[in-house]
């Protein structure tokens, strides 16, 4: 008798249970629907970017706030993670021993500036120390936020003294500097109709930082070096790495930026690729690189004794594009000048930014259509929360799927290896897609999510996203730090469908730039967008 009380009294919870989940669906699709209908304005007329999303006429007072979250659960909310400064506080002294190169002194207070003071100390040219295989097994012991490397980018480019002065004066520092001062100077655009202005930290900077670059910037490239390592992007068009051949065949194809004078040059490339660099020398199960790492020095040994372009700057106007794993580690010492365009751009381990881009990782499954399927479902049409599959590579992805790979709710779709079909078509129809961190902090899945339209979710400590020189990455995507992975669906639920879908509206828009173009190029493609951080860096460095 007991027992029958405790079924029914168990089955009224599941049956309230099922209810509730159903209810909360359909407010979500009519939240949705609602919104996607709704035009949101969100440009300031004044300063073209806003940082919040300002109101609107059509959309009332009592759905502003509206959640995916049932209004008891809203009220448990994340908490925003803010202990990021605390730790790197506690940790800096552990970098106070290495001096930044030109004065020891500490400089200012602050966040800003202990991050930067932090990153001068982080030791660059140690090759012995870094030649041993860096384990990737644990939690970086400094976490850097989003905001603080837009910090931080700030700090370099406004800091004379972290860069370094040319040994001798040429024309093109002339012309770096009048493009430095034209851009900081840029006339006020609101808006604009190839460029939507919310997903930019700055629409008016952008703007004419690009075309500045359109109509100044010249790239020598040295016809140095053998194939396949160098000159030879063909033989990695398709694949993960591909974002380094693709680069590599625009680059030495194109007829508006290069320039047969070096003189004439403000930049200079280096054509080679690290992953056939990879194939071609690594012994296998060796476990040293260090062969490798000699090829390089080799090779800018012969650069630096045969032209003078190197000595002028230190090298500090050469720059090179790089996909592999192993790139960060292979070109330290000599290379630490360059401008690096690395793919695993880890600001815990020694990418400075400012002067290192990050390079898009692409995963290219046919050169003859490299951005694959685009397109996904409407907000409306994603009924999926969140989405992640991927093989169990590192020490977040085990923690990712422990969480939330079993649990009952069905809106979390959090799977080890699944088939490619089916991974393109969660990709179309989650509101959220995660890119958790691998064996090292870049994924192909960030792209991935842009092209299908799907908001990502970044959990990745310390990654650097691509093209953080201009885009306002937490407006379109979520930055969710390692050690909140158990809060996930809680910080994701919490997002208000009105935010939502202005997000997804972003990553539409920021499309364009994560996209390759064979053949003629596109402008604000993601050819163009390499090089233009690469030439933003350059500029913003000379001072
Ligand atoms: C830009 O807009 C923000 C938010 O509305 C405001 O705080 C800021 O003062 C504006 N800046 C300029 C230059 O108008
Ligand atoms: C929405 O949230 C804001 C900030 O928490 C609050 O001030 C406002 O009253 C809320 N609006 C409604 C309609 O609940
Ligand atoms: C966030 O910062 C405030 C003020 O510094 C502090 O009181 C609070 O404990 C911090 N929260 C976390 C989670 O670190
Ligand atoms: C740091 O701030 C304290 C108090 O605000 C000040 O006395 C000190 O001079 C500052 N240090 C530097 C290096 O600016
Ligand atoms: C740069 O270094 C010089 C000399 O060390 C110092 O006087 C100056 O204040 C520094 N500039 C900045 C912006 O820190
Ligand atoms: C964008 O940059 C321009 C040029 O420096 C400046 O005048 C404007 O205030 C900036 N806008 C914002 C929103 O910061
Ligand atoms: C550049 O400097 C190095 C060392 O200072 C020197 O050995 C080399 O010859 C110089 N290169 C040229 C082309 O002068």
């Amino acid at each position: 008798m007991d027992q029958t009380r405790v079924f029914r009294f168990l089955c009224q919870v599941e049956t309230c249970r099922v209810v509730f989940l159903m209810s909360l669906a359909v407010a979500f699709v009519l939240g949705l629907q609602y919104f996607e209908h709704a035009p949101i304005s969100i440009v300031s007329p004044e300063n073209g970017t806003v940082s919040e999303f300002s109101e609107s006429h059509d959309i009332t007072k009592s759905a502003e706030n509206e959640t995916f979250l049932a209004p008891q659960e809203a009220t448990s909310g994340f908490i925003p993670f803010n202990s990021t400064t605390e730790v790197l506080k506690s940790l800096e002294h552990k970098f106070l021993n290495y001096s930044p190169k030109a004065s020891g002194e500490s400089r200012g207070n602050g966040t800003a500036s202990s991050l930067h003071s932090l990153q001068s100390k982080i030791p660059r040219n140690n090759n012995k120390k870094h030649e041993h295989k860096r384990s990737t097994k644990k939690p970086p012991l400094v976490v850097i936020s989003i905001t603080q490397m837009n910090n931080m980018l700030w700090k370099r480019h406004s800091d004379p003294n972290n860069s370094l002065a040319p040994r001798w004066g040429s024309e093109v520092d002339k012309e770096l500097k009048t493009a430095r001062n034209k851009i900081k100077n840029a006339v006020l655009v609101n808006k604009d109709d190839t460029l939507y202005a919310p997903i930019y930290h700055n629409l008016s900077i952008f703007k004419r930082s690009y075309e500045l670059m359109e109509k100044t910037l010249k790239v020598y490239v040295y016809s140095e070096g053998d194939r396949p390592i160098f000159h030879q992007p063909e033989a990695i068009m398709e694949g993960v790495y591909a974002s380094e051949g693709w680069f590599m065949k625009l680059m030495e194809s194109n007829s508006r930026f290069l320039t047969k004078d070096p003189t004439k040059a403000h930049l200079f490339y280096l054509a080679f690729n690290s992953r056939i660099l990879q194939q071609k020398l690594y012994v296998r199960d060796s476990h040293r690189r260090r062969n490798l790492v000699k090829y390089l020095r080799d090779y800018i040994n012969l650069i630096i004794s045969k032209y003078p372009f190197w000595n002028r700057t230190r090298g500090s106007d050469h720059f090179f594009t790089a996909c592999h794993d192993w790139a960060p580690a292979e070109t330290r010492g000599p290379y630490m000048n360059c401008i690096r365009s690395l793919c695993n751009a880890d600001v815990g381990v020694d990418f400075i930014v400012g002067k290192d881009v990050s390079l898009p990782e692409t995963k290219v499954s046919s050169s003859q259509t490299p951005n694959g399927n685009i397109g996904g479902n409407r907000p409306s049409k994603r009924t999926i929360l969140a989405f992640f599959a991927g093989n169990l590579h590192g020490y977040v992805r085990p923690i990712l799927l422990n969480q939330w790979s079993s649990r009952p709710e069905p809106d979390m779709k959090i799977f080890n290896r699944i088939d490619h079909k089916s991974y393109i078509r969660f990709m179309k129809r989650s509101r959220f897609c995660v890119c958790a961190k691998g064996y090292e902090v870049n994924s192909p899945r960030v792209v991935e999510s842009v092209l299908y339209g799907c908001v990502p979710v970044i959990i990745s400590d310390n990654f650097v996203p691509p093209f953080l020189e201009v885009l306002d990455w937490e407006s379109f995507a979520v930055f969710v730090p390692e050690n909140e992975i158990p809060n996930l669906r809680k910080i994701l639920i919490s997002i208000p469908v009105r935010r939502y879908v202005e997000m997804q509206r972003r990553v539409l828009k920021v499309q364009k730039h994560f996209m390759w173009h064979d053949g003629e190029p596109v402008r604000y493609d993601l050819f163009h967008m390499i090089l233009h951080s690469v030439w933003y860096n350059r500029v913003f460095q000379t001072f």
